[in-house]
């Protein structure tokens, strides 16, 4: 099978990798929009745009399903069909993961601007729980963090720990990385939380769904995937950076495209 998923940038391949080494057999188109980077700031009719072209793109590469690893885009991509394919969403797995893990029900989210304006993880975790109290905050500075490769700083530590403050000053006991380039800051995310509060990466919550909704089996790594990395633009940083994020796997080709 072949699994199309998309990004603004190399945050997406986080989610990547993750399913990558669930489904061993399986082989992956992805795309890092990276002459647009960031979504984050930008209004919600612009983001579907962009999706809206980059799934064009996927489903004429004939894939068999589409991955929005993109919190940002999956707040304002409905959960459907594209070209007769089916859509999966970021946001719905991270939610349902957040509602099991947490105890208090205090949950904080961070994420993009555009995410946390949209409300979606707010709606979402409610149609699960109502009694579920909601903290989310926008993180803008570290999409940019991440995509420099800043993941162990003191620069990004301090900037983790300021957006952090609020949400820990609630209370919480479980936190939703609610964008896909946070796992890449998640040593600086650790140090401000400390070791109580659980951590909710949405990459590790799609997996379940995907297998249970596409029936992919996790397999023995005796096949190798076929990673194709697609980017919007492509500098010698994003390649490295890309093949640094999915070590040990290996990204099979690069390749510019013009939406
Ligand atoms: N990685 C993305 C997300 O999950 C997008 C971040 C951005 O481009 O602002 O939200």
């Amino acid at each position: 099978m072949q699994i199309g998923i998309f990004d603004s940038g190399v945050g997406g391949l986080t989610v990547l990798k993750e399913m990558a080494q669930s489904f061993a057999s399986e082989d992956f188109y992805y795309l890092g929009d990276t002459a647009r980077l960031p979504y984050g700031t930008k209004s919600p009719e612009t983001i579907r745009q962009y999706a809206e072209q980059i799934m064009d793109f996927l489903a004429a590469r004939k894939v068999d399903a589409i991955v929005i690893a993109c919190n940002t885009a999956s707040s304002q991509v409905p959960e459907t069909l594209w070209k007769n394919i089916p859509v999966f969403n970021v946001i719905e797995p991270g939610a349902e993961a957040a509602v099991k893990a947490t105890r208090s029900k205090r949950l904080g989210v961070l994420a993009t601007r555009a995410t946390v304006r949209s409300n979606s993880y707010t709606d979402k975790i409610h149609s699960f729980d109502k009694d579920i109290q909601v903290f989310a905050k926008s993180a803008p500075l570290l999409v940019g963090l991440a995509e420099e490769g800043w993941v162990d700083d003191p620069i990004t530590d301090a900037v983790v720990a300021r957006y952090l403050e609020p949400l820990l000053k609630n209370d919480i006991d479980t936190l939703i990385l609610g964008c896909t380039h946070y796992p890449l800051l998640v040593s600086a995310i650790r140090k401000a939380c400390g070791d109580k509060i659980r951590l909710i990466d949405s990459g590790s919550a799609i997996c379940g769904k995907l297998a249970e909704k596409m029936s992919l089996k996790a397999s023995e790594p005796t096949y190798i995937n076929e990673i194709h990395f697609h980017a919007t633009d492509l500098t010698a940083h994003t390649r490295i950076l890309a093949q640094q994020i999915l070590k040990p796997l290996v990204i099979t080709e690069f390749d510019i495209v013009h939406l």
